[in-house]
């Protein structure tokens, strides 16, 4: 639990470096069961999402520590196939634990997962794709249970697009006997990240970031030492709070080649930045504009988990903005917490309409990890003290928030123990 207490008006300067990527170290921790070696993700951020699926792959029977930023994992005895509800529901990706159960365990029972409250977020698609391989499926008193004698490459098509549901049927594939073709995939960047990965460990997968993925299933992976990428939307994260205080940061370690549309976004709003080496170098004094209309789309359309980072800059912007959410259908609710703070939006349907507001300091509420995070970046917008509750929404996926943000002279108090 725990409150910010962030002072705005000074604009962020200097130098950070991009945390690693929290949307592709998750599935490629799930992805450790496949592997009955020693496994290395180097640079491994420190957040809760990564301890919880930590907490789980523990819980199955293997041994993880950690080696200064490295995360160790040795999946040799996997004695369970149950993921329990009370770990299942501390976030999205433990859902992830059904393919690679699977594909380790032949059975997986995998309490319905938990996360953002961003909408209904079924797992449909995710059964579809363990049945198209041959396992049976049942929902039942919140629980998929998921058996097979053999998992069986085949053609999945999937009717919507889907990161996780993506990510599942790979990791259901790489020991599958045969070959698996997934069409309609989510192309996010996590999703190749996540396949070089396995290819690393010996798995024979093709088409990751297009729509087509080929998978001719292996008997067995070897271990392996891999570098986590840095995180795109960290890294925007970072690029929206230099917005929304006309500041000026230099961010090392940017996946620039994964930020297109975000960068885009930014120079419409009359963001200035360079690319030097692997640094991404941004001015913000001239950000006065609000981009008239957006819609968030999957890769490489502009990312829904930075849709209220930029309506959090969009209120501060001359001119209005049309804002829509495509992907969640209830990913609006930090318009609510901003309105608190003087913005002047309102929602219709899964669009939000942004007019040229003073934000001045008050108390708000994290809705979700990004919602939070936005929360926090208009503080340091806002005139005055805003205090920000339910931050452990935030450090789900933020490393060293707070500190960074101090690094760049925000002005953030931490109060742990304050009751939400
Ligand atoms: C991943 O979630 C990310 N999480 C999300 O980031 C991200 O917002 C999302 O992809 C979209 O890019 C992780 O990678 C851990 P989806 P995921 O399955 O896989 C519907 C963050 O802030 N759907 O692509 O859960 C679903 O309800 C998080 O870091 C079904 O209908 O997203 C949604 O409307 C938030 N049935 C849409 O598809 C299914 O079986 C896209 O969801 C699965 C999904």
């Amino acid at each position: 639990m725990g409150v910010y207490h962030i002072l705005g008006g000074r604009p962020l300067q200097g130098r950070i470096r991009v945390q690693k990527s929290k949307n592709a170290v998750l599935p490629m921790i799930a992805a450790a069961l496949l592997c009955e070696e020693k496994i290395v993700l180097k640079g491994c951020p420190f957040i809760s999402d990564v301890c919880d699926m930590v907490e789980i792959l523990q819980n199955l029977g293997a041994e993880v520590w950690w080696e200064d930023s490295d995360l160790c994992l040795e999946c040799r005895k996997i004695e369970k196939d149950t993921v329990e509800g009370a770990l299942a529901e501390k976030m999205r990706s433990s859902v992830l634990f059904l393919g690679s159960l699977l594909g380790r365990k032949k059975r997986a029972v995998v309490h319905a997962p938990g996360g953002c409250t961003i909408g209904k977020r079924p797992t449909d698609l995710h059964q579809m794709a363990m049945t198209q391989l041959g396992a049976g499926v049942e929902e039942k008193n919140c629980e998929i249970c998921a058996e097979t004698k053999q998992l069986k490459g085949n053609l999945i098509v999937f009717p919507r697009v889907s990161v996780g549901a993506t990510e599942n049927a790979i990791l259901a594939g790489t020991l599958a006997r045969g070959v698996t073709v997934l069409e309609n995939c989510a192309r996010e960047p996590e999703i190749l990240h996540l396949c070089r990965f396995l290819n690393q460990m010996g798995a024979k997968i093709e088409g990751a970031g297009t729509s087509e993925i080929v998978i001719r299933g292996v008997q067995r992976l070897e271990g392996c030492t891999f570098c986590v990428p840095s995180d795109r939307i960290a890294a925007g994260t970072y690029l929206m709070a230099g917005a929304a205080t006309r500041g000026r940061i230099i961010l090392e370690d940017a996946p620039v080649d994964e930020m297109g549309a975000v960068l885009d976004v930014y120079e419409k709003m009359g963001g200035q930045y360079a690319v030097i080496g692997g640094t991404l170098v941004t001015e913000s004094r001239n950000v006065h504009l609000a981009v008239p209309y957006l819609e968030t789309s999957g890769y490489p359309g502009f990312p829904t988990d930075l849709q209220s980072l930029y309506l959090a800059v969009a209120v501060t912007l001359e001119g209005g903005s049309r804002i829509r959410e495509t992907i969640f259908e209830d990913r609006m609710r930090t318009a609510w917490e901003l309105k608190k703070m003087g913005a002047k939006v309102t929602i219709e349907g899964q669009e939000i309409r942004t007019e040229t507001s003073k934000l001045l300091g008050a108390d708000v509420t994290s809705t979700d990890l990004r919602g939070g995070a936005a929360l926090a970046i208009a503080a340091l917008g806002a005139e005055g003290i805003t205090t920000v509750h339910k931050i452990h929404l935030i450090e789900r996926g933020y490393e060293q928030f707070p500190r960074t943000l101090s690094a760049l002279g925000g002005r953030i108090l931490v109060e742990k123990e304050a009751i939400d």
